[in-house]
């Protein structure tokens, strides 16, 4: 295919087979669905990777359903991103803030009172309606270049410009930095916090891979997308929120310094981000899913009971490419409400409350292995010692 970011040709790294959109649950276990394929393409020419197919931002989000947790781990993490810019004196009490994919507004209410004033813009008319409800004013729209005309004729110019987990969720990255740009103020600045490729190809963690997540930036192909746009890269730094995420601040003054992490994170990246570790990724992906398979499919035939814990969005890549479903799982385990009573896209497996009065398992396929810990204790604190569990990344292994 055709880089997105670049034009240039790309090269296949890895082929998931076709999975539904992973956020689908359906109401009933028959209901159609229609699958897409889930092919990861990397372009050697500007470093991007991204999937072959794209679904349509629509059919995606606008009824989107996910609302973001209250969670002390995200409101510690919202301080932090606050204190840096606050230091970078990127941000003080005259910074007009808009903020894309703003979903209930949570971010956007801590930095309003650090702010002069802040619009949040969400294409998810329900989520949208939430914010505005608690005072977050918010506009149901796709950020694009005519949304960014209204908000600069209504609301006027951004100094600063968030964008948390939603760039890389877009086909069209260009459009969403033509309309930063259309806004920002002289001397404005943009945050872009996504996933970051190298985390996921070098702990294996192939099952982030699902149709919204479209793009898998790097330090290189971020900054090469960004100078198509005007913007500079002036800093990268890690974070540890949502497995492994990463910052990324751009300017659109060309005289700002640019932090010496960004060179370091250019060096890095060039051994990393190659054609044989792209290569050694897909190999161990493909262990994992046969391995995680051989392993379930064997326990079925042993008798052994397995369930699945956390209806994950990732939990459905790791179950749909490892061609196990509702055969050999016949339930999985989530604590959202909304997830309960419905079924998994793709694998079809029930979704069942924590707690519920269903038998325990022999086994847990831990999908949503990222609370490991977390869900051990949990189920352990309940009572139940005899339940073990399998962790399927970065390889398949039962505590
Ligand atoms: P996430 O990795 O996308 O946040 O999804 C994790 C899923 O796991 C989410 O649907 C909630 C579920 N979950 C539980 O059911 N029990 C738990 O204790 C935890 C931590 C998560
Ligand atoms: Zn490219």
């Amino acid at each position: 295919m055709t880089c997105r970011i670049c034009q240039a040709p790309t090269t296949e790294i890895l082929d998931l087979g076709s999975s539904p959109p992973a956020n689908a649950l359906t109401v009933t276990a028959d209901e159609p669905q229609t699958s897409y394929p889930l092919v990861v393409e990397w372009c050697p020419s500007c470093g991007n990777v991204q999937l072959r197919d794209a679904l349509s931002a629509d059919v995606l989000y606008r009824d989107y359903l996910y609302t973001t947790p209250r969670s002390p781990t995200l409101d510690a993490h919202y301080d932090i991103l606050i204190s840096y810019l606050r230091m970078k004196e990127i941000l003080n009490r005259g910074t007009s803030v808009v903020e894309i994919g703003s979903n209930v507004g949570h971010f956007l209410g801590r930095l309003s009172h650090e702010a002069s004033r802040v619009l949040g813009v969400d294409p998810a008319r329900e989520i949208a309606d939430e914010a505005n409800r608690s005072g977050i004013p918010t506009i149901a729209e796709f950020f694009d270049s005519v949304s960014a005309r209204r908000i600069l004729q209504d609301w006027g110019r951004a100094d600063l410009i968030v964008a948390r987990h939603c760039l890389a969720h877009n086909e069209s990255p260009h459009e969403m930095l033509a309309a930063a740009a259309l806004i920002l103020a002289e001397g404005g600045h943009l945050l872009i916090e996504n996933a970051y490729v190298v985390n996921t190809i070098e702990n294996i963690e192939f099952d982030q891979i699902y149709h919204e997540h479209m793009f898998y930036y790097s330090v290189t192909s971020m900054s090469a997308l960004l100078g198509q746009h005007g913007m500079r890269l002036v800093d990268a730094w890690l974070t540890p929120v949502h497995g492994g995420s990463i910052v990324f601040v751009a300017s659109v003054d060309d005289g700002q310094t640019v932090s010496s992490r960004v060179d370091e994170f250019l060096t890095s990246e060039a051994s990393i981000l190659t054609a044989s570790s792209f290569a050694r990724f897909a190999g161990r992906s493909h262990t994992v899913r046969k391995d995680l398979r051989d392993l379930v499919v064997g326990l079925r035939r042993a008798g052994k009971r397995v369930y699945g814990y956390g209806a994950s969005a990732k939990g459905n890549t790791l179950l749909n490419s490892s061609a196990i479903s509702r055969e050999h799982i016949p339930y999985t385990v989530d604590s959202t409400p909304m997830k309960q009573g419905r079924f998994l896209p793709g694998s079809r497996i029930e979704v069942i409350p924590e707690g519920s009065s269903h038998p325990a398992p022999d086994y847990y396929l831990l999908t949503a292995w990222n609370y490991e810990a977390e869900i051990i204790r949990k189920v352990r604190d309940g009572g139940n010692r005899a339940t073990r569990f399998i962790v399927p990344i970065p390889s398949v292994r039962v505590v």
